[in-house]
This record gives structure tokens, C-alpha cells and sequence, in this order.
């Protein structure tokens, strides 16, 4: 049963055709992709600059309209959705990681992370709970009152997935989430990326010019000019279901390895999102603070 149903597909793409007018000038920024995701997979975009990465991402999460063709996420054809329609799907099912991470500068951690579950209509206590234990997930139970400018990139971009995650999306986007990041930290996010994905059996899309990123990803599809010209499946360099491992602890010369020590704090803590919602998703760029007038509020 569980095994059939991570075979269904999650993304089915049709004849997906997309050009951009600039002036008199066309740019088919994607020519004719077909496409089938399946639920829990992770899959990758590569291409050099100007392939159509984002284009593709941006039309699988249904945040521009295709010029022909067709994007079905479940059973819901997406190219026929208004755009209310759209902005609310995506709430409801999706979640997304951005390079540049967009979170509420005027909002502590805490809030970013519950925006999506205010636009579910969850209760003020449900989701700071569940913001919390989110932001715990990602090593930031600390930080939970402190804003954007108050934190590193690579915190900002935790606080990020913890808002994508928070309330458990069908399918998770993310374009570039590694791009502002140093490679030990690009590696502390993509584990965290994998984990959370793997233990829900999301989907994972991440769009990315680093091929370091895809040796994550159970599929990689690399584009050229709006083309997919390879789509590879092989095995992911970690599976997600132990704790994210410090990387290699370089010892000096002649230090004693024998006693293991006790488990090193992650960089994150072991993701725990049961008590989280059941279902599905946070919001895409947040375009106001909506109804949190919680905010405000101090550390304890
Ligand atoms: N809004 C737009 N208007 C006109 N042309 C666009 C628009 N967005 C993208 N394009 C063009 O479509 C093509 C694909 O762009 P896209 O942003 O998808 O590339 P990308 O693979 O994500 O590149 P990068 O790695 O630099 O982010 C490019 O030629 C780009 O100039
Ligand atoms: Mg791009």
C-alpha cells in the first residue's frame, strides 16, 4: 500500500511550453517538457545559467502561467487555476526555499516560521508550538526571538525550511537554497532538506547550478536551452534517516580515538515534526504580515 502509493506520480508535466515577450523579441525559455515526479522523490535541476531552471521550478509550483501545456500536482491541474485559486493551492500545498531566504524582516524567527500555519487558519498556541518544535528541528530553539538581521545566512536560511516544513507541504520547492552559503554550511542545509523530505515522503525540487548539491537528489535533470537532456536516477550520498553527522572530525595527530564520545550536537537536533499538522503547507513570498499580531512578543 505505502509502497504504491510513493510510486504515484506527484508532478505529471505535459507539452510544457514557455516564452517570454521582451519588446518584439521571443525567448522560449522552455521549448516542450514532459515530465513525471513521483511522491517522495527529490529531484534536482541543473543547468548552466540562463537553461531554464527557475522558469521549470517556477512552473511546476504554478507561480507564472505556462504559454502551452499542463502541470497537474495530485489531481489538480494547476495551468487551469485562476490566480486566487493559485496563491491559495500553493499556501495549502506547497512550500518553498528561496536563495535569497525572504523571510518578514520585521518578524522574529518564530513568526517566519508560523506565517504558513496563520494562512491555514491554525490557532495562535498551535502554531507557536509547532513553530517552535520546528525551529528546534533545525538546531534554532534559541534564536526563536530573534529577526532576520540578527542571524547568519546559513540560521536564515534554517529558519527558511523550518517555514517551508512547518506544516508539512505535499512538495517542497527550492531554488538556489545553497547559492548565498559556504559548502559546510550548503551541506548542514541539504541534510536538513533531505531529512525532513524523506520522513513525510515529500517531494523535493530543488533547482541548482551545484553538482555537489544533486549527489543529494534521488534524480537529476539537467536542462539546456529550455530542454531536458538527460534525466539520471541513482542512489542519494545520504538517505535521510539518521541524524545529520558531523562532518569528518579532524583530529590532531596522536589525539586517542578509541572511547566513542557521546553523540556531538548536530548542527541541527534530530528533526521532530510529529506534533506538527498533518497535512500540507506554508506560503510563497510573504506578501504581509497578515494577522499576527502576536508579534511583539519577547523571550521568555
Ligand atoms: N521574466 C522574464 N522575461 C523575459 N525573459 C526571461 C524572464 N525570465 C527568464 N527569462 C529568460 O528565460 C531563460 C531562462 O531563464 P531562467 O531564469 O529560467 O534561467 P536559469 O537556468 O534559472 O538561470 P540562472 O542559473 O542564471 O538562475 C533565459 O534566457 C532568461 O533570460
Ligand atoms: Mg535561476
Amino acid at each position: 500500500m505505502e509502497q504504491e502509493s510513493a510510486q504515484k506520480p506527484m508532478i505529471c508535466v505535459k507539452h510544457l511550453r514557455k516564452v517570454y515577450r521582451v519588446g518584439d523579441e521571443k525567448v522560449v525559455a522552455l521549448g516542450d517538457i514532459n515530465l513525471e515526479i513521483l511522491r517522495g522523490q527529490i529531484v534536482c535541476i541543473v543547468g548552466t545559467s540562463g537553461s531554464g531552471k527557475s522558469t521549470l521550478l517556477n512552473q511546476l509550483a504554478g507561480l507564472e502561467k505556462p504559454t502551452k501545456g499542463s502541470v497537474k500536482i495530485g489531481k489538480v491541474n494547476i495551468s487551469r487555476l485562476s490566480e486566487n485559486q493559485l496563491a491559495h493551492f500553493r499556501q495549502q500545498r506547497l512550500g518553498f526555499v528561496f536563495q535569497s531566504y525572504n523571510l518578514m524582516p520585521t518578524m522574529t524567527a518564530l513568526e517566519n516560521v508560523a506565517l504558513p500555519l496563520v494562512f491555514k487558519g491554525v490557532s495562535k498556541g498551535t502554531r507557536e508550538k509547532a513553530a517552535l518544535k520546528m525551529l528546534a528541528a533545525v538546531g534554532l530553539k534559541k534564536r526563536a526571538y530573534h529577526k532576520p538581521t540578527q542571524m547568519s545566512g546559513g540560521q536564515q536560511q534554517r529558519v527558511g525550511i523550518a517555514r517551508a516544513f512547518v506544516a508539512k507541504p505535499q512538495v517542497i520547492f527550492a531554488d538556489e537554497p545553497t547559492g548565498n552559503l559556504d559548502t559546510k554550511t550548503t551541506i548542514e542545509i541539504m541534510k536538513m532538506m533531505v531529512r525532513f523530505a524523506r520522513k513525510y515522503k515529500q517531494t523535493l525540487i530543488i533547482v541548482t547550478h551545484d553538482p555537489e548539491i544533486a549527489d543529494y537528489a534521488d534524480r537529476v535533470i539537467t536542462l539546456i536551452d529550455g530542454a531536458i537532456t538527460s534525466d539520471q536516477t541513482h542512489k542519494p550520498i545520504y538517505d535521510g534517516t539518521e541524524p545529520a553527522k558531523q562532518e569528518p572530525l579532524v583530529l590532531p595527530p596522536g589525539t586517542d580515538q578509541s572511547p566513542a564520545p557521546p553523540a556531538l550536537p548536530g548542527p541541527a537536533e534530530q528533526p521532530d515534526t510529529d506534533t506538527i499538522l498533518p497535512e500540507q503547507a506554508p506560503p510563497i513570498p510573504p506578501e504581509k504580515p497578515s494577522d499576527l499580531s502576536d508579534k511583539g512578543e519577547k523571550s521568555p
